[in-house]
């Protein structure tokens, strides 16, 4: 269990990210995710529990939480290229967006990644875990932002 988590985290903190999340407005973020996020987020799982998929991701602090939420939304993995244009992701963008000064859309200084991006695609069970990551780091985060 250990070992897939370690695998997952290093995967996230291979890729680099450009934005520092530590002058956002947590307080704010926390509201619009349970104002809006949160809901989108289970409409997307569409009565799948997140508890299906195994959910060994972990943030230490808010801004970490955060950086791990821009990744997994915006960054395209293998078997789920894309999650970007959900509505979900609309809505963090733009909570983002507002409370993250100087914070523009995705933060991944990947060329081949921005290439590889695609319209929306049909829900595939990675993206469902994906989402159930997802769920987990902002579950996380609005507890200790
Ligand atoms: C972000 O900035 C804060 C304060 O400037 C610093 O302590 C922290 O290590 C930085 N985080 C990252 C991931 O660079
Ligand atoms: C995020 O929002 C900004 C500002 O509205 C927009 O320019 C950008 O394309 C959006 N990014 C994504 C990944 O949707
Ligand atoms: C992204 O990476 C390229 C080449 O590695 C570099 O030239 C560019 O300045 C980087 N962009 C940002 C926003 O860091």
């Amino acid at each position: 269990m250990v070992f897939f988590r370690k695998i997952f985290i290093l995967q996230l903190v291979g890729l680099v990210l450009t934005y520092n999340f530590t002058d956002c407005d947590f307080g704010k973020i926390r509201k619009k995710y349970q104002e809006v996020i949160y809901q989108a987020l289970n409409k997307y799982m569409n009565g799948v529990k997140s508890t299906e998929f195994n959910n060994y991701i972990y943030c230490e602090d808010p801004p970490d939480c955060l950086a791990k939420i821009d990744l997994i939304t915006f960054y395209p993995t293998h078997g789920c290229t894309t999650l970007a244009k959900e509505i979900f992701a609309i809505r963090t963008n733009a909570t983002l967006t507002l409370q993250c000064p100087g914070y523009s859309g995705t933060q991944i200084n990947n060329t081949q990644a921005k290439k590889k991006r695609k319209k929306r695609q049909v829900t595939t069970n990675k993206c469902r875990e994906q989402v159930s990551h997802l769920m987990e780091l902002w579950r996380r985060f609005s507890r200790i932002s």
